[in-house]
């Protein structure tokens, strides 16, 4: 196996830009993108699309998202050229609520999303070697020890983080300079944006995950489990 702390430790200083043509070059077409058109997603989009427009992309469409969620996909499918893997789970929202009962996500949140998420993904990905993030160090505590390149252990594939070290200021300034598409529930403070029922605006000055599975403890869906989580 690469050793992936060494990589990281060499290219955390480059511009994501660099850091993508990187992975391109390692991974080829056995490498895809992570996409829930949030703020980071859609930077990546335009990035990705500067360098080579045939690398997959997909999403997660647990048939909850919002609207607004699926009018940037449309936008941002136009504006680059691209189509994107749309990638659902084993049930439908019906045929969840027939298995296991209304609105699982209120009463089993970490069921739901392992139906609706983390099933789909490990699906996925076993069809790459690997796979590009959104993620930022500075969205949550357990992003802190976020790598640009890391070995993802819960995949058993190498996952790339390519805006790790970017601040949130950073990822808006490369939007507006570059026109890129982006989800309008951003401009109505929604930081973080994921499925309708577990989705809610923040106040200000609340922290901007605070609207994730807000009521609960629960922080990650299981997409982005850190080492010390395992
Ligand atoms: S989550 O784990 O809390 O849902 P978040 O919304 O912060 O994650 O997004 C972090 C990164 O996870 C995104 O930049 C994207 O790479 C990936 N991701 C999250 N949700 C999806 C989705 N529905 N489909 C594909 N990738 C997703
Ligand atoms: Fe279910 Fe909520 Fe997870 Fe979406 S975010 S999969 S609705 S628990």
């Amino acid at each position: 196996m690469k050793d992936f702390d060494q990589i990281a430790h060499q290219l955390r200083t480059k511009d994501p830009s660099e850091i993508l043509a990187w992975s391109i070059k390692e991974y080829g077409d056995s490498i895809t993108l992570a996409s829930s058109f949030g703020a980071e997603d859609v930077v990546l989009i335009d990035k990705l699309a500067r360098i080579r427009s045939d690398i997959d992309i997909f999403y997660l469409d647990t048939g909850l998202l919002f609207p607004q969620t699926y009018k940037t996909r449309d936008e941002l499918a136009r504006r680059y050229n691209l189509t994107f893997i749309r990638v659902v789970p084993r049930w439908t929202v019906d045929e969840q609520e027939k298995e296991k009962g209304a609105a699982l996500w209120k009463r089993d949140p970490n069921q739901c999303c392992h139906i609706r998420k983390v099933e789909p993904l490990q699906k996925v990905l076993s069809h790459y070697k690997a796979w590009i993030t959104g993620i930022r160090r500075e969205q949550s505590p357990t992003r802190a020890h976020t790598q640009v390149v890391e070995w993802d252990d819960t995949f058993s594939i190498c996952k790339l983080n390519p805006l790790a070290f970017w601040k949130k200021e950073e990822v808006w300034d490369y939007i507006h300079k570059n026109k890129v598409p982006y989800n309008p529930l951003h401009d109505q403070d929604y930081p973080s944006i994921g499925c309708i029922p577990c989705t809610r605006a923040v106040k200000p000055g609340e922290d901007p995950r605070a609207g994730r599975w807000s009521g609960s403890a629960k922080t990650e869906c299981g997409l982005h489990r850190n080492r010390d989580q395992k």
